[in-house]
């Protein structure tokens, strides 16, 4: 089993709020039509369910959001995914629509219907997944991320490798001289190390990211822009991207 992570950063244009990059989307779905064992994707909100949530101050603590701000959050993200499901179908590929409310309820993975994943993915089905608004109970709604979803998923379905798929090449210890870091091992460096070295989201991603592959999954970041390299990375061969070795 492997899963992927396609960030918001790579599906949708995140300059223009509400708009999906279509034609990355289907260079995406050409290459992973050459994946020849089960896997999993999980897509984010980039300008769709991020641009909303903004808008309406909406977080991944659980709290009394907007009501009107959930509504449209959960639209939008509904719309992103029939976007990337329509694309896949075109490609020929067979994707089955899994919105997280199906396998997460609260904030915890429900483990035997997370379970059943991996028999649905091993019939040449490819399910799909989102970053989404979650219904938390007592009236409270929190922003579930896709990198969330794909660290639950590891931790019950421990897949072979785990790829998250960005705008960028991988992680960098010098962003402005866009050094790549090849290699990340779940001992060295610690997240301290790391963390001062990158910003924003990156920071979430390599978290799980460590977390993951102390579970014993290799996790690669690639960028999205030249799928060949998410290819190269399932297939084991030499790949332009950083790799956290599972342990
Ligand atoms: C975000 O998911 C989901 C919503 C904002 C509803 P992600 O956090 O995984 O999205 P990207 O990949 O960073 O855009």
């Amino acid at each position: 089993m492997i899963l992927i992570k396609l960030g918001g950063s790579i599906i949708t244009n995140k300059q223009k709020p509400l708009t999906a990059n279509i034609s990355a989307i289907k260079r995406i779905a050409s290459h992973l039509k050459k994946v020849k064992e089960p896997y999993m994707v999980v897509h984010g909100g980039g300008s769709f369910g991020h641009y909303w949530s903004v808008k309406y101050d909406m977080h991944t603590k659980p709290d009394r959001y907007s009501i009107r701000g959930v509504s449209v959050v959960k639209n939008s993200m509904v719309e992103l995914n029939r976007l990337v499901l329509q694309v896949f179908l075109q490609s020929n590929l067979n994707p089955y629509c899994l919105p997280p409310s199906d396998f997460i309820f609260g904030n915890k993975p429900i483990t035997k219907k997370t379970k059943e994943i991996s028999k649905i993915a091993n019939t040449g089905l490819v399910p799909i997944s989102y970053g989404d608004v979650m219904w938390h109970g007592k009236n409270k709604f929190y922003i579930l991320s896709g990198d969330k979803i794909i660290g639950m998923l590891t931790r019950i379905l421990k897949p072979r490798l785990a790829i998250f798929v960005t705008n960028v090449d991988g992680v960098y210890s010098d962003i402005k001289n866009r050094k790549l870091i090849y290699e990340i091992t779940a001992e060295r460096p610690t997240v301290a190390d790391v963390k001062m070295d990158v910003t924003g989201g990156m920071n979430r991603k390599i978290r799980e990211a460590i977390y993951m592959s102390k579970g014993g999954t290799d996790v690669f970041f690639v960028n999205g822009k030249i799928p060949q390299r998410m290819i190269n990375a399932v297939n084991g061969k030499e790949f332009e991207g950083t790799l956290f070795r599972g342990k």
